[in-house]
């Protein structure tokens, strides 16, 4: 009778279960692995074998038949090797083969039979958990993160000797207690507004920003603190909802990116990567496809500095996945999908030398190469851009001043008061903020009163208004009385909305 053990495969977010099944057969011949193993698979048989070795048991001279089933799941990394060597033990009767029947298995082996960390714990145990399985079994440094999941008993592995010792009664393994995620702490940047002098318009932008989860595109000279004040967004963004934080962490899970002893990420991620990044690494690829930084800053900021540098190549692909929320990786094994409802908040200088615009320094570009320059950002991709900032140089006086700013604590509340009122707005729905609403939502919930409308026509008129500026202006006239307290739309809210809208209309 062949023996089998339960393990499990990740298929983009998704853990998919596997059984492990082991046959003995009657002549010599070494262990064979079937059931589309990858090459990282075929692996095991290696590291398998010196681990029992090495752990006190004996590695069979017969045929070791070991199926990975359902065959058409296609299996990767080191993930079997504690399933295959529990299979091994109990078909070669060293084991009982009835021990492991309510349990989820993971692991890599080292060669002396430590347990080694696996990616993706936290889909796995949720996948567990999903399939109505009461214990989950895997590497010690990875049992915080699985235990993020209620109702199933993690236990922490160190080696295969301990395990086969806690599965025969002779030295239990303690599980893993449950993690208490009751309220997550509040955000933190790396930089306080407090401690950014002047700058209000930006800084009244990015609070509009996040509230409302706009995009942003700030534009101004060098030095006048783009990057600084991008930094300073992280700490103003709302909190987490614990759903939200799961769903953020499961995506770092399998992208093998958790920081060390951070089972859980609690904070909005804030992603920066630099402008020489790949298609595959922003938006997700690989073999394997793996999570790109669109998707690692679900429910977070990407952050693209001098954004003109990114090759618009690379820029465009942010299209589709700025519109869907979520990113389609195809490959000949199949697609994955992988979540990507990020803000984006872009930052660049006005013209190639910088100083266009402004008032100290004289510009040097030809009209020309300020075109050529700005045309590298494409007008669908700034037509998915709420709001834009111009940032200033800052005076002197203003950065001799000590006196502090309002503090990044305060505005997050405002922030998070705002976000509440959108939270009862979409309930039931999967819109999550003003910068999520289509044109259905925006009839529902930005109408205007009588000076609305006529302010709006007269900028229409004025400032040459397109359709899609026009709802770009709504959405952001709504998050600003959000951030009010106020239902009703008021003409003063539109009147600063409109201050942001693009200065490139296209
Ligand atoms: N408003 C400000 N308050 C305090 N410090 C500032 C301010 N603006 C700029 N600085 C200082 O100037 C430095 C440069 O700012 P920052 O890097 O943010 O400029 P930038 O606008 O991103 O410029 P570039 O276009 O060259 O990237 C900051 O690290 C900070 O020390
Ligand atoms: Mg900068």
């Amino acid at each position: 009778m062949p023996t089998r053990v339960y393990s499990c495969a990740l298929i983009g977010l998704d853990g998919v279960i596997v059984e492990v099944e082991v046959d003995r057969g009657r002549s010599p011949g070494g262990m064979v692995i079937v059931g589309l193993p990858d090459a990282s698979v075929q692996e095991s048989r290696e590291r398998v074998s010196s681990a029992l070795r090495n752990s006190g048991f004996s590695m069979p001279r017969p045929r070791l038949t070991v199926n990975l089933a359902p065959a058409a799941v296609r299996k990767a990394g080191p993930v079997y090797d504690l399933p295959i060597a529990l299979g091994v033990l109990m078909a070669t009767g060293q084991l009982a083969p009835d021990l492991l029947d309510d349990a989820l298995v993971v692991g890599e082996l080292a060669l002396d039979g430590r347990v080694r960390h696996v990616r993706g714990a936290l889909p796995i145990a949720a996948a567990a958990r999903a399939h109505g399985f009461r214990r989950l079994f895997l590497p010690a440094e990875d049992a915080p993160q699985a235990a993020l999941i209620p109702d199933l008993e993690v236990y922490p592995v160190p080696t295969l000797a301990d395990l086969v010792a806690h599965l025969q009664g002779l030295r239990p393994l303690q599980p893993h207690p449950p993690v208490d995620l009751s309220e997550l702490p509040p955000p933190r940047g790396q930089v306080d507004m407090a401690d950014i002098k002047g700058q209000e318009h930006a800084k009244r932008a990015l609070e509009i920003a996040a509230a409302g989860g706009h995009n942003l595109l700030m534009v101004g000279p060098p030095g006048a603190g783009k990057t600084l004040l991008a930094r300073a967004l992280a700490g103003i963004l709302p909190r987490m909802t614990v759903e939200e934080a799961l769903d953020v962490t499961r995506i770092y899970s399998v992208a093998d990116k958790l920081p060390p002893d951070t089972p859980l990420i609690t904070w909005r991620p804030f992603r920066a990567p630099h402008h020489t990044i790949s298609h595959a690494g922003l938006v997700g690829g690989g073999n394997w496809p793996q999570p790109g930084e669109i998707s690692l800053a679900h429910r977070g900021v990407l952050f693209l500095d001098e954004l003109p540098e990114f090759s618009p190549r690379v820029l465009e692909v942010l299209r589709q996945p700025m519109e869907d929320k979520v990113v389609t990786i195809s490959r000949a094994q199949g697609s994955v999908t992988y979540p990507a409802n990020f803000m984006l908040v872009a930052a660049m200088n006005p013209c190639p030398c910088g100083h266009y615009g402004d008032p100290v320094h004289a510009c040097t570009c030809s009209p020309s190469a300020i075109h050529r320059y700005r045309r590298r950002i494409s007008g669908p991709l700034l037509d998915r851009i709420d709001l834009h900032v111009e940032v200033p140089r800052v005076d002197y006086e203003k950065l001799g001043d000590h006196r502090r700013g309002e503090p990044s604590a305060v505005i997050q509340e405002r922030v998070e008061a705002a976000r509440a009122r959108q939270r009862r707005r979409f309930q039931g729905t999967p819109l999550t903020s003003n910068a999520d609403m289509g044109p259905r939502e925006i009839e529902a919930y930005c109408r205007l009163d009588v000076a609305g409308e006529h302010l709006m026509q007269q900028a229409a008129r004025q400032m040459g208004l397109t359709a899609r500026g026009y709802h770009r202006v709504l959405k952001v006239a709504r998050t600003i009385a959000d951030l009010e307290g106020s239902e009703a739309i008021q003409a003063h809210h539109l009147a600063e909305a409109l201050q942001y809208r693009t200065r490139w209309e296209v």
